[in-house]
């Protein structure tokens, strides 16, 4: 897929093999987090709709992303519920967070980091569905993860034309600089096991 490979790029590292094997041993727990990051994602969106009201294609593309990540937190609360798994309240991994400290504070370099952030929360999250979905037994979710790569890999890409457009030149640098941070996160040890976490604290 076209798409994937792009991604793979865009991404400094890929995800490791025991986030992988963590993830087929906590399969409730990454689908409550799931959920969450569907509802955070939509809330992301959103956020950057009332802040930069003077944006038409930022608007538009963001509506959009907005809508697609609701259908997805419904599409993973039913698949939940047919699983008899309880959505609750779950802490967030340090992922997003570890991202988004390093976005600048002045505009428009905020707008910029702030989209390149969601362009590589988007590849991550399409990177990982396509490494779990040929792994999972459960037919209906592997189904469901691969199409969801489609709809993420769309989002990767709207969020970096944006960034592209909103800096009015090349954003090559920050986005060299997110690549290091981000697979740090990812190849660092974390011991909060979630859809967006390190390598896993090795078991006993
Ligand atoms: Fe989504
Ligand atoms: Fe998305």
């Amino acid at each position: 897929m076209e798409i994937l490979a792009e991604i793979r790029l865009f991404l400094a590292c890929p995800t490791p093999a025991s986030w992988v094997e963590a993830a087929l041993d906590n399969l409730p727990l990454l689908l409550i987090d799931h959920a969450h990051c569907e509802k955070k994602a939509a809330s992301s969106a959103m956020n950057l709709i009332f802040r930069y009201a003077d944006k038409p294609d930022l608007l538009h593309r963001l509506s959009r992303i907005v809508r697609e990540e609701m259908i997805h937190f419904e599409q993973v609360l039913a698949l939940m519920a047919e699983r008899g798994i309880t959505y609750d309240h779950l802490s967030p991994s340090r992922y997003a967070q570890g991202l988004r400290q390093h976005v600048r504070t002045h505009e428009p370099a905020r707008l910029v980091d702030t989209l390149i952030v969601g362009a590589f929360i988007e590849a991550r999250s399409c990177e990982r569905f396509a490494v779990l979905a040929p792994r999972l037994e459960d037919e209906a979710l592997a189904r469901y993860y691969h199409s969801l790569l489609k709809a993420e890999g769309r989002h990767y890409r709207d969020y970096l034309e944006l960034a592209e457009q909103a800096a009015q030149g090349p954003i090559d640098d920050r986005v060299a600089f997110f690549a290091e941070q981000e697979r740090q996160l990812i190849e660092e040890v974390d011991d909060c096991f979630r859809f967006h976490s390190g390598v896993p604290v090795s078991k006993r």
